[in-house]
């Protein structure tokens, strides 16, 4: 192992992280690097970048606390997406990386491309994948990709037939992009008419306007990522998130309590996956005209049948990035040059040494109205122990207090997913602040399950 990155590791001597030697014949090409966002997901790519271009400029929109003592944070929102274009030009930026959502579907890697800016991630129509659930389903028919038998509707009439005559417990998606919130997993038909009523008559505002509803699948719920250019796909490490607030999987969904990466999914069904969902994909994309251009999110049920898609993001998770980001052996700029490039296998990244299991440590009042202005002791020696990445943090007379629902995520990085965890759970002890809430389970599903797909 030699390189830069190995390097800085070596010297923190905390943890041990597992880069290749990759890094040092690309390092140079990247001058001037900028992320669009301000979360834990981004704090994390900001530290990935700073972690393999230890030399490049490097620039954050918003940024966060965190992220402002590795990067320079500018203050653009991510829905100004004239703003971010004049930066990434003013700035020269070798690469633009976008973290949410939100701007790639309102077209933010268009007008980059548009302008000639470098950007890591698709274009608006790609990101319907995203940012719109029945498009995704159409789509997702259309090429024989296997998910959820499913119905669209504009009308409440229409819905409440189709619920009346399912066989099987439903679930009601509003068809845009909800925040994670538009979707409720119904156990009986009377919560499916509710939730279909509520959506029709506004309740998500245009998002529920028109509305999915489909077959609730069984199973163990894994994140599957790939980098996307083309035709080509590469997957990077899958990993296992934590929607519900409370230990057990109980209480009301969230953003993502935590992850654990990489998920252990066995050879065959890795190809599986890349072969009946990620490539299919992909070469749909180009066929109906929109190649899609970043890393594309498969949130699956592996079910009796087999792997079958709930949901497409058209970004990294948060908090699985997280988890993700820390495991790889090449940064993503090198990784998407060496797709494009052909160098790069489909299997190359997804199956790194080592583990990441990363802890969320929320506010109190979070998935609701979160508290903020909270004063957040013990993060510097939690960073002793493990990666302390912040997602709704502010600075307050130069303290860290509370700004948001996530507050921060523990990112615990070992040999073994064992001792990951436990890692972060000892970091995790270190922090301390009014109200916060953590499961205490994160990664434990993950050190129990057999290898997926061995059979
Ligand atoms: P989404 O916001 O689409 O990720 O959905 C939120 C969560 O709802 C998913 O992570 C799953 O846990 C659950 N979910 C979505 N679709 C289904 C489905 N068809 N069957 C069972 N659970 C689902
Ligand atoms: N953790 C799930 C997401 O980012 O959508």
């Amino acid at each position: 192992m030699s390189g830069i990155c190995a390097t800085v590791v070596a010297a923190k001597g905390r943890f041990r992280l597992y880069f290749s030697d990759y890094y040092e014949q690309y390092m140079a090409y990247y001058h001037t690097l900028f992320v669009v966002g301000g979360g834990g997901r981004e704090h994390a790519l900001a530290w990935h970048l700073r972690r393999c271009y230890p030399h490049a400029r490097l620039y954050c929109a918003p940024g966060n606390p965190g992220i402002a003592r590795g990067a320079t944070c500018l203050p653009i929102p991510p829905h100004d997406l004239t703003a971010l274009a004049d930066a990434a030009a003013a700035l020269a930026a070798d690469l633009t990386i976008v973290g949410p959502e939100a701007p790639l579907v309102a077209g933010l890697a268009d007008l980059f491309k548009a302008r000639g800016l470098p950007v890591l991630g698709p274009g608006a129509a790609a990101a319907a994948l995203e940012g719109s659930k029945a498009f995704a389903k159409a789509l997702m028919e259309r090429h024989g990709i296997p998910t959820a038998r499913y119905g669209v509707f504009d009308g409440a009439g229409a819905a409440l037939a189709y619920i009346e005559q399912a066989p099987g417990p439903l679930v009601v998606k509003a068809d845009g992009l909800a925040a994670g919130k538009g979707v409720v997993v119904c156990d009986e038909p009377d919560q499916a008419r509710a939730a279909a009523r509520a959506m029709l008559a506004g309740a998500f505002g245009q998002a529920g306007r028109r509305i999915v509803i489909e077959e609730r699948l069984e199973g163990d719920e894994v994140s599957v990522f790939a980098l996307v250019d083309g035709e080509a796909a590469a997957l990077l490490p899958a990993a296992q998130d934590h929607k519900r607030l409370g230990d057990g999987d109980c209480g009301p969904n969230t953003g993502g309590m935590g992850a654990a990466a990489p998920y252990p999914l066995s050879e065959a069904l890795r190809r599986r996956i890349l072969r009946e969902i990620i490539e299919p994909v992909a070469r749909a994309m180009c066929a109906e005209g929109h190649p899609y251009r970043g890393v594309l999110f498969a949130g699956l049920m592996l079910t009796r049948d087999g792997p079958k898609v709930l949901e497409f993001n058209c970004r990294l998770g948060d908090p699985e990035a997280q988890v993700i980001l820390p495991l790889l052996r090449i940064g993503l700029p090198d990784a998407v040059d060496a797709l494009h490039a052909g160098r790069l296998g489909p299997h190359d990244l997804a199956t790194p040494e080592g583990a990441a299991v990363g802890v969320v440590l929320a506010a109190r009042g979070y998935p609701g109205a979160p508290e903020v202005g909270v004063m957040v002791e013990g993060l510097e020696a939690a960073a002793r122990e493990a990666l302390v990445f912040h997602s709704g943090t502010a600075e307050r007379d130069g303290r860290v207090v509370t700004a948001g629902g996530r507050v921060v995520t523990v990112v615990g990085c070992d040999a073994t997913p064992r001792a990951a965890r436990e890692r972060a759970y000892r970091a995790v002890a270190s922090v301390a602040f009014a109200g916060m809430q953590y499961r205490r389970d994160i990664g434990a599903r993950l050190l129990a399950a057999p290898v997926a797909g061995r059979a």
